[in-house]
C-alpha cells in the first residue's frame, strides 16, 4: 500500500507600498521593498506526495489549478522545483501532486504569483519538516519560507507574514536581508492596521508584458539609478510616517511610488504602458475627492491597469459613497474587490 503525505496552506495577496521593481543574481532585489499583506484574496494549495513507482530522478510532478491540470503552470513549477532540489531532496524522491486555487478570479488583474508562490513554498517547508520529522522554530520556519517563496517570485517573499512586510537589506529595518522578508507589524501606527484595499478592476486582461520582463528592462533604463537612490529615500520617509501615523506623507510616498513605476515601463526600451485611459480618469476623481472632502483616501498600482485604493477603516462608508457614485463607471463590468490588511498566511492541514 502507498502512503500519501500531504499538507495544505492559505497564503495572501500583498500590495507593495514601495515598489520592488528590478533584480540581479538568483531573484535578489536592486531596492528595499514594503507592502501590506492582503486577508480576502489568497491561494490555497495542497502538496502531496507518494513514493515513486520508478527509480527515476527526474521531478514527477502533476499540477491542477481549479481541479484542472494545468501543463503551464506545470513547466514553471518544474523550473522552479529544479532551482531548489537541493533544498528539498524529496523533490526527487517522490511523485508529487499540486493543487492549487485562488480565492480571487483568474481575470481580476491581481497578481497571483506572490500568493501562489507562498503558499507552495510553505507546503515545501511543512512537508520536509514532516519527512524529517522535526519541528523548527515559528521564525526560522517562516524565515526558511520566504527565501524559498522569493525564488518562486520576488513579491511572494513578502507574502509569508501578516499586515506589513519588508524585504530587501535596509539599515533602518532590524534583521532585513535580500533573501527574505521581514515583519514590520509591530512597529507601524495602528492606524495602518486598519487599511483597506480596495480593488477597481479597470480591465482584467492578462498583462502585455510580464513582471519578469519587466525587471530585466530596468537594466538598461537609463533612470535606473535614480530610481534606487528615490526608493531609499522613500523607505526612508515612509518607515517615519509609518511610525507616527503621518496619512498624507504615506499618501504622497504610496502614489509617487506607484506613478514612478509605470513611468519606468513608459520609458523602457521598448517602452510600454499597462494604465489604461479609465486608470488615468480613477487617479483624477481620486485626487479631485480628496482635494474636497479632506480624506485620506489614496491610490496605488500594482504592474497593471487596476487601482488600488488604499484607506483608514474609518472612512470606510464615505468612500463606499465615492466609489459607487464616481468610480464604478470606469471598472470593468462595474467590477470591484474588497480587501484588507490580513493576519498572514494559515495552515489548513
Ligand atoms: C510591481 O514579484 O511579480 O508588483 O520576482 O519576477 O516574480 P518576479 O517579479 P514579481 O514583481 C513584482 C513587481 C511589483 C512590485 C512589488 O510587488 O514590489
Amino acid at each position: 500500500m502507498h502512503t500519501t503525505k500531504q499538507v495544505t496552506w492559505q497564503s495572501p495577496s500583498n500590495i507593495a507600498l514601495i515598489k520592488y521593481w528590478g533584480k540581479h543574481g538568483n531573484q535578489l532585489p536592486n531596492n528595499a521593498s514594503i507592502s501590506f499583506t492582503m486577508e480576502n484574496c489568497y491561494s490555497e494549495t495542497t502538496l502531496s506526495i507518494e513514493p515513486k513507482l520508478s527509480t527515476s530522478k527526474e521531478i514527477e510532478l502533476r499540477f491542477y489549478f481549479d481541479k484542472k491540470e494545468n501543463l503551464a503552470f506545470r513547466i514553471k513549477i518544474i523550473q522552479f522545483f529544479e532551482s531548489i532540489h537541493k533544498e528539498f531532496s524529496f523533490l526527487r524522491d517522490y511523485s508529487i501532486i499540486v493543487n492549487s486555487m485562488n480565492s480571487f478570479p483568474h481575470s481580476s488583474g491581481i497578481a497571483s504569483s506572490a500568493s501562489a508562490m507562498s503558499a507552495l513554498a510553505l507546503c515545501l517547508c511543512s512537508m520536509d519538516d514532516m519527512l524529517n520529522k522535526r519541528k523548527i522554530p515559528k521564525d526560522k520556519f517562516f524565515e526558511r519560507a520566504s527565501t524559498i517563496a522569493r525564488i518562486g517570485s520576488g513579491s511572494a517573499a513578502r507574502s509569508v507574514y501578516p499586515t506589513m512586510v519588508s524585504w530587501g537589506k535596509f539599515k533602518k529595518i532590524k534583521g532585513s536581508s535580500d533573501k527574505f522578508a521581514t515583519e514590520c507589524g509591530d512597529w507601524i501606527h495602528p492606524v495602518f492596521k486598519t487599511f483597506q484595499n480596495s480593488i477597481l478592476i479597470a480591465s482584467g486582461d492578462e498583462k502585455k508584458v510580464s513582471s519578469r520582463v519587466g525587471h530585466s528592462l530596468m537594466e538598461k533604463n537609463p533612470f535606473a539609478p535614480a530610481r534606487y537612490k528615490q526608493a531609499e529615500d522613500n523607505m526612508n520617509e515612509l518607515i517615519k510616517a509609518l511610525m507616527v501615523g503621518d496619512l498624507e506623507q504615506f499618501g504622497e510616498i504610496v502614489e509617487s511610488e506607484a506613478l514612478t513605476l509605470h513611468a519606468l515601463m513608459m520609458c523602457s526600451k521598448p517602452s510600454y504602458t499597462l494604465m489604461t485611459p479609465n486608470t488615468l480618469a480613477m487617479i483624477e476623481a481620486i485626487r479631485d475627492f480628496r482635494e474636497s472632502s479632506k480624506l485620506p483616501l489614496y491610490f496605488t498600482l500594482d504592474a497593471g491597469p487596476n487601482i488600488h485604493l488604499l484607506y483608514p477603516k474609518k472612512i470606510q462608508s464615505k468612500v463606499q459613497e465615492f466609489i459607487d457614485l464616481e468610480l464604478k463607471q470606469y471598472c470593468e463590468n462595474g467590477r470591484i474587490i474588497f480587501d484588507q490588511v490580513g493576519k498572514g498566511p494559515k495552515l489548513i492541514k
